[in-house]
């Protein structure tokens, strides 16, 4: 089998880290395509070294621009790919513009299309991630979902056909680089952090970097925390950070540590230390429930909404006094029972393409 990857931004990186790993287990030739959304050294290729996915085959170098301009641009630049390589499967992780551009360009020429990590909502239409996978859930073949969730929204939006529980390929890739973290990361040590004395923080979704209203609550948040909280600062949330009003500049805050962007493995370090994470990220909220580490979202809502159930992740929003009160009360029960399946996910994948 001939299987297209469609790959762009930071985390699908590491989603699809296990699903090629698997696909080279079984001997299928995987063409890996980066449709370039992410492009800084942190933000791309240091994934790609660290998790041993092979360098892309082909980067269509795309960069930032906006939705549609980055969306067109990839679109042109994938179906060329496509055209050219005549792939039994294209292959599409979250909800990302690549992934949405990854869909369009494998379904206008007939190629079956999977989506990996579908099912997910939020049921909020203003995020540009909701359009994106909704989008791409109803033009895809094979739909393959993280969570029991998953599979009843797509249900409850008519989808039956080619849904396939399997698991969540981001929890397969922290069964697989946990210990590794532990052996190679030294992260700890070079930010002189003991592990639960101090607090995690990342923002870069749209709701909260294109209101300053928004960014300057959270900054607000973060400085009546009393503990230290360690700030890997996504590349969109640098630019919007200075000059903020009615917010000090964060580099005036005492308490809190702004770092570039951290790899993988000393992400993976940073959050199972840490005695809570605060972020508007996605795949961050699933890390942290995976290190039972309780978290704190920075958003009206959130598509992983089993772990708010089971207690260990409290919806916050970004004012300061909820922030603050979330993170000084939060206690999530001992048990931890959702089931984001066995860590083999990718496997299943791979299987079930080879059916
Ligand atoms: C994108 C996804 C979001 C995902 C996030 C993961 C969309 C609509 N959004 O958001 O769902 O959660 O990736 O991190 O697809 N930039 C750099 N260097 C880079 C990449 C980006 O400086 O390597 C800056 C640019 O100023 C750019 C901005 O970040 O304009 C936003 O980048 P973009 O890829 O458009 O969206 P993200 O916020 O990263
Ligand atoms: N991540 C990382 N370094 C960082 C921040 C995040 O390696 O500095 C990883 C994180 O562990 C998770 C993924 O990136 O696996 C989440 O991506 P991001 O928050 O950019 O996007 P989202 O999940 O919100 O789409």
């Amino acid at each position: 089998m001939k299987v297209a990857t469609v790959v762009g931004a930071r985390p699908q990186f590491i989603k699809a880290a296990p699903v090629s790993r698997a696909l080279g287990d079984h001997h299928h030739q995987d063409i890996l395509i980066h449709a370039g959304q992410h492009y800084d050294y942190e933000m791309s290729r240091i994934f790609f070294e660290e998790l041993d996915i092979p360098a892309p085959d082909v980067n269509l170098g795309v960069g930032s621009g906006t939705h549609g301009f980055q969306t067109a641009h990839m679109l042109m630049g994938l179906e060329q790919v496509l055209l050219a390589e005549k792939p039994d499967r294209v292959i599409v992780y979250g909800d990302t513009n690549s992934t949405l551009a990854g869909a369009l360009a494998a379904v206008k020429i007939n190629i079956p299309l999977c989506h990996v990590e579908a099912g997910l909502r939020s049921f909020n239409r203003d995020m540009p991630e909701e359009h994106n996978r909704v989008l791409t859930d109803h033009c895809a073949d094979l739909l393959f979902c993280p969570t029991r969730t998953a599979v009843e929204n797509l249900a409850r939006e008519g989808i039956t056909e080619g849904v396939h529980f399997v698991g969540d390929t981001m929890y397969d890739s922290v069964v697989y680089f946990e210990d590794i973290a532990r052996q190679r990361s030294r992260i700890l040590e070079k930010l002189h952090l003991e592990p639960k004395k101090y607090l995690l923080a990342t923002v870069h979704r749209a709701y909260n970097t294109d209101s300053s209203e928004n960014l300057s609550n959270i900054v607000n948040a973060f400085s009546q925390l009393q503990e230290t909280i360690v700030f890997p600062v996504h590349p969109r949330t640098r630019r919007k950070l200075t000059g903020l009003d009615g917010a000090p500049e964060l580099s005036e805050i005492k308490n809190v540590r702004q770092i570039n962007p951290v790899s993988y493995l000393d992400m993976l370090m940073l959050e199972q230390n840490a005695r809570v994470i605060l972020t508007d990220s996605g795949g961050v909220q699933k890390e942290a429930y995976f290190f039972a580490v309780p978290c704190v979202t920075l958003r009206p809502e959130t598509e992983w909404i089993e772990t708010v159930e089971s207690g260990w992740n409290v919806v916050a929003g970004t004012s300061p006094s909820d922030i603050v009160h979330a993170v000084e009360t939060i206690s999530p029960a001992e048990e931890r029972q959702i089931d984001f399946g066995d860590g083999k996910a990718a496997q299943h994948i791979v299987e079930i393409l080879e059916r």
